[in-house]
């Protein structure tokens, strides 16, 4: 199994606040990775980092064999990685596909606006329709196609924006807490659609979530616990059902304080 992600001593400092310290781990191609942790511990930070939005202060990112520590957030899409924002930000007035053919792998780029104002050739806006009905029907949305965004719901949002971070085939997607807020048969649903498509694909998912409880039920490969920007342990799902620390740490206390947050 190769390596599509590794993050080694990874240390994010904002003035004199440490939001990640010293976090290790790997990603392999073709798994399906959880990165959990309670509101504040670090976790988008470490995206941030990872996508390059972030310098970061210390540590070494390595992204398909390659050590992208320095590149830029459009350079290292460009390798192959897409991710997705907490806060999802569609195109409101446009449809579901529409919002998929906007560029991916121009997302960060300050020449966004340029690439979508270009006139593109004919059959490559055709390929990238096919491409976008394709991952509709992988998230099983195809109905949704040509829905305004302004008209779909939280839950169903998210689902345009996993669907629109696979354009470009992606070979690492970073999901961000892509099932908070999401009705729980549609988040199964989200989770059930990602595993299929990465085992069909072989394509890599380290996808943030905060419920432990959910995530320890949703068939991922391994997960990642962080704790106060620091990984607290990481394993198998049984491997972390079976650690009291983390039981402790997380059911105990965060995660009811986090229930109620929503
Ligand atoms: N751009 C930033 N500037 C200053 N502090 C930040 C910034 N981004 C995150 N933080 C802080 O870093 C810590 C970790 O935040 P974050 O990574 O968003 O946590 P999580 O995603 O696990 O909820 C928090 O204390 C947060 O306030
Ligand atoms: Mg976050």
């Amino acid at each position: 199994m190769g390596e599509f992600l590794r993050v080694d001593g990874l240390r994010m400092e904002f003035g004199g606040l440490v939001a990640v310290k010293d976090v290790s781990f790997i990603v392999g191609e073709g798994e399906f990775v959880g990165l959990i942790g309670p509101n504040g511990c670090g976790k988008s930070t470490t995206f941030n980092c990872i996508s390059g939005l972030l310098n970061q202060t210390a540590g070494k990112i390595e992204m398909f064999g390659e050590d992208v520590s320095e590149l830029r957030p459009d350079q290292i899409q460009n390798l192959g990685m897409t991710r997705t924002f907490q806060h999802t930000r569609l195109w409101r007035r446009m449809t579901v596909v529409e919002n998929l053919m906007v560029p991916p792998r121009k997302q960060f780029s300050p020449s966004l606006i340029k690439s979508l104002l270009k006139p593109r050739s004919r059959s490559a806006e055709r390929k990238r329709l096919e491409e976008a009905y394709t991952i509709l029907d992988q998230l099983e949305v195809p109905h949704m196609a040509h829905n305004l965004t302004s008209e779909l719901s939280g839950g169903q949002s998210k689902l345009v924006d996993i669907g629109r971070s696979m354009m470009g085939d992606p070979r690492l997607l970073l999901l961000d807490e892509p099932v908070a807020g999401v009705a729980g048969p549609l988040a199964m649903k989200i989770f059930n659609n990602l595993r299929r498509i990465v085992d069909e694909t072989g394509i890599s998912v380290l996808i943030i979530e905060h419920n432990m409880d959910f995530i320890l039920r949703q068939g991922v490969d391994r997960i990642i616990v962080m704790n106060e920007g620091g990984v607290l342990m990481q394993g198998t799902p049984d491997e972390v059902r079976a650690n009291r620390e983390v039981i402790e740490a997380y059911l105990g206390s965060s995660e009811k304080n986090e229930a109620e947050e929503e």
